[in-house]
């Protein structure tokens, strides 16, 4: 069935025809189209144009004032967890540290206590209250990690239901296998054994199931060091996995350059960044991927955006959605952050928000623009003054609606 959008104040986010993520200068530029019509057919997008000439379509929505971009391609979340942790979130206002935390048993531990206590029905029905919420909020495709199971029965029931909200239907998502995430309780004191049991009997039963796009390790001091993280990369390369590593939260341990060695699609956080990591990124295919909700949440340092992007880095932006460092999915909120404190220009935010999200998921050839075939995932906004107002206006809802698989919602 055919839809047609007619008299969009402006279309944002069209196709620039790269193969691979944008990066320097093309990610200022966000191609445009004022005036404009889209039609879309079967999910798809079918076409788009100017209203100089308007296709006939029976099925029309007329969008006077309203800006159309892509939805949001979010890179890194933890979507998948079974409560939240807003006891710590006091217990930090009171003055202790996220490791302080993690150091009494909460934190990722905690977590996992939770998770491996419910039923993968009531997980399941946690995470799409939250998906919904998210598709809600603009988002358009979705990665998620496992990492609070952290043993063998727990991580397959987080990755299950990873691939059952993936089998609704509603939105591209893939799965990254996180269980190198934290060293399990019952592990203290002997996390290679750990790391045995994770590349020996758990990544190849991941495998065998198909449960995971990627592998993922959180290479952190007090977490998993490089050696640690040699190893679970290298295992998940033998079964076809790509690397997307948490590195440089909060130390720098040397996880860039050996993510760049290992030939990771992405590097996440970088919270810090010193002139080595810069170097081994700079003009590379790897994409760094920054959260700053997180810095916001942990009033942690944020990411120097503007040396990455000089060094010809490509960038994405995902919101690392999770209970622990960042309760929120809101990626219009992470793109005002990423103007705000990363001193991006809002061309750059919403490419690294959503064709480069797009990239960093391996999802480019669906969703992250507006192209002719790609899915009919996109944003309507109330009227707005300009693009620059979206971010500027922080924490205001600005989608009036949202299309996603070419549905009106
Ligand atoms: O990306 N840093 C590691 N993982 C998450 C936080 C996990 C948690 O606190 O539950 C992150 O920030
Ligand atoms: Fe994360």
């Amino acid at each position: 069935m055919r839809h047609l959008f007619t008299n969009i104040k402006t279309l944002f986010g069209i196709d620039q025809g790269n193969k691979k993520a944008l990066r320097g200068e093309e990610m200022s530029r966000l191609d445009r189209l004022d005036n404009a019509w889209l039609m879309t057919e079967d999910g798809k997008i079918k076409d788009f144009g100017d209203m100089s000439e308007v296709p006939e379509v029976s099925i029309v929505t007329d969008l006077s004032d309203r800006f159309v971009l892509p939805s949001f391609c979010d890179s890194h979340s933890h979507l998948v967890y079974a409560a939240p942790r807003d006891g710590e979130f006091v217990d930090r206002i009171k003055g202790l540290s996220y490791k302080e935390i993690a150091l009494r048993g909460g934190g990722i531990l905690n977590s996992a206590n939770k998770l491996r206590g419910m039923s993968e029905d009531d997980l399941f029905e946690r995470s799409k209250f939250r998906l919904k919420q998210v598709i809600e909020m603009g988002t358009g495709a979705m990665e998620i990690k496992s990492g609070y199971g952290l043993d063998l029965k727990s991580e397959l029931k987080m990755l299950r239901v990873i691939r059952r909200l993936r089998e609704l239907e509603w939105i591209p998502i893939k799965s990254t296998f996180l269980a190198a995430h934290a060293v399990p309780a019952e592990y203290t004191g002997r996390k290679s054994e750990y790391i045995d049991m994770v590349v020996n009997h758990l990544l190849p039963e991941v495998a065998r199931e198909g449960l995971a796009d990627f592998v993922d390790v959180f290479c952190e001091k007090g977490y998993f060091d490089l050696d640690d993280t040699r190893r679970i990369v290298d295992k998940g390369s033998d079964f076809g996995l790509k690397a997307k590593i948490h590195v440089n939260q909060f130390n720098i341990i040397g996880g860039v350059p050996l993510a760049v060695e290992k030939n990771a699609l992405s590097v996440d956080h970088l919270e810090i960044a010193d002139e080595k990591d810069i170097a081994a990124l700079s003009n590379g295919d790897c994409i760094a991927t920054l959260l700053p909700s997180c810095s916001f949440f942990l009033s942690i340092p944020y990411s120097p955006a503007r040396k990455l992007l000089q060094a010809n880095i490509p960038l994405a932006l995902a919101s690392d959605f999770n209970p622990g460092s960042t309760p929120s999915g809101n990626m219009a909120f992470v793109a005002s952050l990423a103007c705000i404190k990363l001193g991006m220009l809002p061309e750059e935010a919403f490419n690294a928000a959503t064709i480069n999200g797009a990239f960093a998921m391996e999802l480019a050839k669906e969703v992250g623009s507006i192209k002719k075939g790609k899915k009919a995932n996109f944003i309507v906004t109330k009227k707005l003054p300009s693009l620059a107002y979206l971010p500027y206006s922080f924490g205001e809802n600005h989608i009036e609606k949202i299309v996603i698989n070419g549905k009106l919602n």
